[in-house]
């Protein structure tokens, strides 16, 4: 069997394929648009979401052609969000993936409508292709990403993310914050690939689920320490803008030793989740190192 950093590689230049595919044309109109979509998605990114689904996908040996679908659309989500997160009305970052952010290459209407044209993009993949043979359970999965993405999951949290400019949350606040803007897409990657395959039990399901939130609020941790001690170059995205724009986050408020300690933790507890379901969920485990040890 590959080595992670091998299945990881592999996955993720098979993945590009799949993107370029499924993204409108850019000869299409509107192709400036079009252009733009491609921009913010294509060359780019870790792709952890869709590693996570692929590796959900592997524990239950899902049709790869199914799991394409739906780590697409969370990856689609995903770059609508960071398109959104860098315009002025938010975080106004400039760099994004190594690269000027949407609304600087182009323009900020233009990314305003690239986020709500990958946002449509994601659920029409998910509504026109066959993810599950029961109807209701690919609903089910249209249903779940939908709650991950709106006002009760990463919007959500974001709302509350710019809502807490300057001020000092409480341990819980913050968790709660980061469990929205960024654990929920994470978690709902690790759902999605699960649900294209063989049926779980809903024990089963329950753990899926909370290795996903586990590892989704680690990750949230981890960008934070990264943010505060990691630079630019190695980010592909500016460091230190948490502190700059008087965030609160891990760092700032336990400090980095203890964040860092924190995501240790979420990572022994997303490991124990997984302690059922032996060999199927080491592509599962391994990205659970990768998320806490990563280092952009
Ligand atoms: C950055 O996400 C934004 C957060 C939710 C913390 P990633 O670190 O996954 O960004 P890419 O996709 O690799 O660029
Ligand atoms: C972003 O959090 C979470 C999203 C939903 C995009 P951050 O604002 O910390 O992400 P970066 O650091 O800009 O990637
Ligand atoms: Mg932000
Ligand atoms: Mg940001
Ligand atoms: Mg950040």
């Amino acid at each position: 069997m590959p080595d992670f950093q091998t299945w990881a590689n592999a996955q993720q230049r098979r993945f590009e394929d799949v993107l370029r595919r499924l993204l409108p044309q850019p000869d299409m109109a509107p192709q400036r648009l079009h252009a733009a979509m491609r921009y913010a998605v294509l060359d780019g990114g870790k792709r952890v979401r869709p590693l996570l689904a692929f590796a959900a996908g592997e524990l239950v040996n899902a049709d790869i052609a199914r799991v394409n679908i739906a780590a697409a659309a969370v990856e689609l989500i995903h770059a609508y969000s960071l398109v959104h997160d860098d315009m002025p009305c938010m975080d106004n970052d400039v760099l994004r993936r190594g690269k000027p952010t949407c609304h600087v290459e182009y323009d900020e209407a233009t990314a305003l409508l690239v986020g709500d044209s990958l946002q449509c993009l994601a659920f029409q993949l998910m509504a026109e292709h066959r993810l599950n043979d029961d109807p209701a359970c690919q609903l089910a999965m249209i249903k779940l990403l939908a709650t991950a993405s709106g006002s009760r999951g990463m919007a959500g949290g974001q709302a509350i993310d710019l809502a807490s400019v300057g001020k000092q949350l409480t341990v819980p606040e913050l968790e709660f914050m980061h469990i929205h803007k960024t654990g929920a897409l994470i978690r709902a990657a690790v759902l999605l690939g699960a649900h294209c395959g063989n049926a779980l039990d809903q024990a089963q399901l329950d753990r899926l689920d909370h290795f996903g939130k586990c590892v989704g609020l680690a990750f949230q941790v981890v960008d934070d320490v990264l943010d505060s001690e990691a630079d630019t170059a190695t980010l592909g995205k500016t460091a230190g803008k948490d502190a700059e724009h008087d965030k609160p986050t891990y760092v700032t408020l336990l400090g980095v030793q203890a964040a860092r300690k924190m995501a240790a933790e979420l990572h022994r507890e997303a490991l124990d989740a997984l302690s059922g379901f032996g060999e199927g969920a080491r592509r599962l485990r391994e990205l659970a190192d990768f998320i806490v040890l990563r280092k952009f």
